[in-house]
């Protein structure tokens, strides 16, 4: 008997063979039993006719998510959901699973979040989770083949490498270590003996923030490179974009279908992405023009509302009058979906008039906000890159501007329809006095980071990189509303389990 996978029965066709999996639904009548087993591969349905006696027995005894092996013919059927089925002649339970907990009906955001060890088994999360994956190896295959050494960098650290208040502290002996924020600063180093290096790993920043772009805990592909410009790093940015881009597109039509997501809109990611500078992002923000256009955009919005609300009502007569139990399930399942949906749309049209607000007396000198790049962003069809921020508002290690001392060289990408940053980068400063006057400025201690000045005390070159954070080009492209589903076990300020 050859065991086969779900994904390869094509192979198997008018054989018998053994498949291993879990019960994800059965619909069964007196004669006849159909087993959905799901096996990691893929959903399959497998058909159990009551003339193979022990089998449909056995069959009858499985609960959702119950685990078993399965033997049967394979058959081609253009109307089962992969195009094969199975005719089981044996099933044998390998453990009744307890009532499951979770149900086909719909549950709130919450409820799945801590029972997220068992919600990764859904179509839903599973696909997300394939397509991570794919975007990870897109970057790790990205730099690999463009002649990028992978240089693992510490956890451990010890000082900031980005904004001092986010460090999680760790009790290291005697010493106090953090969780590191960034590579940067160690591929910095790599960068002047290798040239083009990257680390992947995971980061850790103590985010005070509850926003849907957040996470305690996440990862990061960072490239450096030595004897390169804000201008080259840009356009390895951009490439390694279209790169992740293409291969989900490649792959996963499937799973981005399933998630809803309009691919159209991800078709268009490809060279050149728009540059503006920050000071052009500001002009958009304040501009007569943008207070008009939101406005409006409020106003289709709270229409958008108040039909849903409708929606609902209607929903809830609708329950009242019916009298059968699926009936009521499906209309309470539909009730509650767009309870939560009302729920959103609410919060966001309430805080709408803040960021209009925001946005109007937005002053030249402050980071663009959550909110300002949503507003910047929704005005492009591609990402786009904003360059040359104050440098107030930016990291130490970013290089002073020669035409205008005000800005640094840096860039941060913001993904279209509204995501916002997915990539923070830049030239670094890459002369010694610069460095040092700009670390005195920010209250920076020059001996805590002696070893980051011999950089530019032995052969230092102009060189930049970037970073990308994974979760938030994962939510962009496959168009979800939170970071926190993007992957396995999200660490937020409220969460660390399970
Ligand atoms: O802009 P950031 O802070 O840049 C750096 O850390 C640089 N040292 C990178 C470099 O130049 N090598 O972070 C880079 C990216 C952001 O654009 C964002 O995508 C992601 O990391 N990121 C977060 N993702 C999820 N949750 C958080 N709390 C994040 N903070 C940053
Ligand atoms: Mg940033």
């Amino acid at each position: 008997m050859e065991s086969a996978t779900i994904e390869q029965l094509g192979r198997h066709e008018g054989k018998v063979v053994s498949l291993q999996g879990w019960l994800y639904g059965m619909r069964k009548s007196g004669k006849v039993a159909f087993l959905e087993l799901r096996d990691g591969t893929g959903i399959c349905q497998c058909v159990v006719e009551a003339s193979a006696a022990e089998a449909f027995e056995n069959a009858r005894t499985l609960t959702q998510e119950s685990s078993l092996v399965l033997e049967g013919l394979v058959r081609a059927e253009p109307r089962a959901i992969g195009g094969y089925e199975i005719s089981a002649t044996k099933v044998q339970p390998l453990q009744v699973a307890q009532e499951y907990p979770i149900s086909r009906k719909s549950h709130g955001a919450d409820f799945l979040m801590s029972h997220r060890h068992l919600w990764l088994r859904s179509s839903r999360p599973a696909a997300i989770l394939k397509v991570r994956h794919t975007i990870i190896k897109a970057c790790r295959d990205f730099f690999d083949s463009n002649g990028f050494t992978l240089i693992d960098t510490p956890i451990l650290v010890a000082r900031a490498g980005e904004d001092a208040q986010t460090l999680f502290p760790v009790d290291y002996f005697e010493k106090q270590a953090f969780l590191a924020q960034t590579g940067q600063l160690y591929l910095e180093s790599a960068c002047m003996s290798l040239g083009k290096v990257y680390c992947f790993g995971p980061t850790f920043r103590a985010e005070k923030s509850k926003t849907r772009r957040h996470l305690t805990e996440f990862w990061m592909v960072e490239p450096e490179v030595a004897f390169a410009d804000l201008d080259d790093v840009m356009e390895l940015a951009e490439g390694m974009i279209c790169a992740i881009v293409d291969a989900v597109l490649a792959k996963h039509q499937k799973e981005l279908e399933l998630l809803g997501r309009d691919i159209e809109t991800l078709k268009k990611v490809c060279k050149p992405f728009p540059k503006i500078t920050y000071s052009d992002a500001v002009d958009i923000l304040k501009s007569e023009e943008n207070r008009i256009r939101m406005e409006n955009e409020l106003q289709l919005d709270k229409e958008r509302l108040e039909d849903m609300k409708r929606q609902q009502e209607d929903l809830e007569s609708q329950l009242a009058n019916v009298s059968k139990a699926w009936k009521q399930e499906k209309l309470k399942a539909g009730i509650r979906e767009l309870t939560e949906a009302i729920a959103e749309l609410e919060r966001d049209v309430n805080n709408r008039p803040g960021h209009i607000r925001l946005a109007a007396e937005f002053e030249w000198g402050a980071d663009l906000g959550g909110s300002d790049e949503t507003i910047i962003s929704r005005r492009f069809d591609k990402p786009v890159f904003v360059t040359d921020y104050p440098k107030e508002a930016k990291a130490f290690y970013m290089k002073q501007s020669v035409d205008d001392p005000r800005v640094v060289r840096n860039m941060d990408l913001l993904a279209p329809e509204g995501y916002g940053e997915i990539i923070g980068g830049s030239q670094r400063e890459d002369d010694l006095e610069v460095l040092r006057t700009k670390m005195q400025e920010m209250q920076l201690n020059e001996e805590d980071y002696s070893w980051y000045l011999d950089l530019r005390r032995y052969g230092s070159v102009p060189h930049g990189g970037f970073g990308l954070g994974i979760e938030r080009a994962i939510s962009w492209i496959c168009g979800l509303k939170h970071v926190r589903e993007t992957i396995p076990f999200p660490r937020t300020m409220g969460r660390l389990e399970p």
